[in-house]
């Protein structure tokens, strides 16, 4: 008889419960009230007295341990069926990664920074604009070949609506909306249907600045640009050099003197020495009139750069294309020192 326990003994122990079933078949096999350990209970009773004490240990040992593998094999499957849908949870977390300012972010809050501090406030428009805002407030009147000068992305469903072709439009609003003294700065995002090259691209960002007020004149305009090449380049020449927009009169394009140190200034500058940053101008009548400021009272400055060229030139950044495909190996180089 206790041949017939340490038998029983021998294949609990090699028996491996890899699955639930397997358990099941186990304990139906071992643990049941039918099962081969009840069987040997019962035949308790045949054992010859001198034996009953130590068949009758074996055969408790025999259930305990037949108990505990079958318990503790359900309590690993378990929890590997944990594992299985979450994961290890013992594992060290995944570390969140740190984003980083885009270039683009990081010049426009520079320059919106610098004109906040003499008093502009920011103001933003829509992307998507009626001809009125985009041109014909501006003083481009219909049909008139100024209007090529932007390529424009006209909206389908109607042609009165375009994706707006330079932040100018915003000038408009803010005088619509307020009245003078106004001092804002409008970046944001422009739309033109160019060839897109490493040069220039269909989407790209301009800051606006306009100030509107009794007597403002040619020199306001250009000391706030000498005090933003200042602050910004770290420059202090400028040049302005006659030009044409349809919204201001006289116009002028304005250049940082850069220098020409070495080799990166010749690049940079085109062996000039000098850096194109924006346009600017004397607000028009025409302009003032049709966004409801009496020109015979005020009179006021605008002025409008694109971003990317800036971003490009402060961080030595060879093709526009750049900004837009979202490799993450160009942006991390801008996690820090920014
Ligand atoms: N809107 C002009 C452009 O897109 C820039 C500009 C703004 C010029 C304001 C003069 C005054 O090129």
């Amino acid at each position: 008889m206790l041949e017939r326990v340490e038998n029983l003994k021998s294949q609990v122990e090699a028996t491996s419960l890899t699955n639930k079933e397997e358990a099941e078949i186990f304990r139906l096999q071992y643990l049941s009230k039918k099962g081969a350990i009840q069987e040997l209970f019962k035949a308790f009773r045949e054992v010859p007295a001198d034996q009953k004490k130590a068949f009758g240990a074996a055969l408790n040992t025999l259930k305990d341990l037949a108990e505990v593998k079958h318990k503790e094999a359900l309590e690993e499957l378990e929890s590997a069926a944990v594992v299985g849908e979450n994961g290890d949870l013992t594992r060290p977390g995944q570390p969140q990664e740190l984003g980083a300012i885009h270039p683009i972010n990081a010049i426009k809050d520079e320059i919106v920074d610098i004109f906040k501090r003499i008093g502009f406030n920011v103001s933003e428009g829509p992307e998507v604009e009626d001809d009125w805002h985009n041109f014909t407030a501006l003083n481009f009147p219909e049909e008139h070949p100024a209007r090529d000068m932007q390529d424009t992305f006209f909206v389908q469903r109607n042609p009165d609506w375009a994706l707006r072709t330079h932040t100018s439009s915003v000038q408009v609003r803010a005088m619509e909306n307020n009245q003078p003294p106004i001092r804002t700065i409008s970046p944001g995002r422009v739309f033109r249907n160019e060839a897109i090259s490493s040069r220039s691209h269909c989407i790209f960002h301009q800051i606006e600045g306009l100030y509107i007020d009794k007597d403002v004149s040619f020199a306001d305009l250009k000391q706030v640009l000498m005090y933003f090449a200042k602050e910004f380049f770290g420059k202090a020449k400028i040049r302005m050099r006659p030009s044409y927009f349809p919204f201001t009169e006289p116009s002028a394009e304005v250049d940082v003197y850069w220098g020409l140190e070495n080799e990166i200034d010749y690049k940079i500058t085109k062996g000039t020495g000098w850096l194109e940053v924006m346009g600017c101008g004397m607000v028009d009548p025409n302009v003032l009139r049709a966004s409801g400021i009496d020109p015979e009272i005020y009179t006021g400055y605008a002025f409008g750069m694109g971003i990317e060229r800036i971003a490009m030139n402060r961080y030595q950044i060879p093709d526009i294309r750049l900004f837009t495909e979202n490799d993450k190996r160009f942006l991390e180089q801008f996690k820090t020192g920014l």
